[in-house]
């Protein structure tokens, strides 16, 4: 299937100029996270499911709809945080997991440390949340944990990808679509998006 949706809308594009850019503040670099996760939510959960039900207005009863499926946005950490509180404000409604992961800096592989998931994730349409995709390890090791949950739909959301990043998850899950703001050009030898935002993490929590 290997699906990839880049969002070209100009809002997320303007925004994203803003994000990337060194001079922006640890304040802005967090609204602006939170702006464009709210802005890729909003078109990615355009094709939830939907069953119809009635609701009695002030006039008459009208035909109405509501979602007919539980939805879990699924948080890679520390990063994915501020995208899911952002997206919550869509879908208030939505259980929100958690795993813990970080790169180790030298063999650029994930470590878990980790992991609290809804208990009815499995029966869930799931929305992983990650502003960076960089070699993939970190998102195929979360899609894993999912899948080993039960979950058999998953999209992943990112704002900024290496298409290193991209081959990796489709190679390992071609049935995971994959949905960014933007498709960079390389990893470079540190393992960091070329240009990307620098390390997402430091410049949310300003820890840089
Ligand atoms: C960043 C980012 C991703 C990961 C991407 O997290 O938020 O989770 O790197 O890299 P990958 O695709 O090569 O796995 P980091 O490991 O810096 O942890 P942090 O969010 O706690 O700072
Ligand atoms: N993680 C980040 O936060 N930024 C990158 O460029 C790569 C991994």
């Amino acid at each position: 299937m290997q699906k990839l949706t880049v969002m070209s809308h100009p809002l997320i594009q303007h925004k994203l100029s803003i994000l990337r850019a060194d001079s922006t503040s640890v304040r802005e670099f967090r609204e602006l996270c939170k702006e464009i996760s709210m802005l890729m939510a909003f078109e990615a959960m355009s094709d939830l499911p939907l069953k119809e039900t009635t609701v009695q207005t002030p006039v008459d009863v009208a035909k109405a709809h509501e979602l007919s499926k539980k939805l879990s946005l699924v948080v890679i950490l520390r990063a994915g945080l501020i995208m899911a509180d952002a997206i919550l404000n869509l879908v208030p409604t939505a259980r929100v997991g958690h795993l813990g992961m970080y790169r180790d800096p030298d063999t650029l592989q994930p470590v878990e440390y980790y992991k609290k998931l809804p208990s009815d994730i499995a029966e869930s349409e799931v929305f992983l949340l990650d502003p960076m995709l960089a070699t993939g390890g970190s998102a195929s090791a979360g899609i894993e944990v999912l899948k080993a949950s039960g979950v058999n739909h998953i999209r992943l959301m990112c704002i900024i990808a290496a298409p290193e990043g991209i081959k990796a998850v489709h190679d390992a899950h071609p049935d995971v679509e994959i949905i960014v703001a933007a498709k960079d050009s390389h990893l470079n030898d540190h393992g960091y998006i070329v240009p990307g935002l620098g390390d997402a993490g430091d410049r949310i929590y300003g820890t840089r």
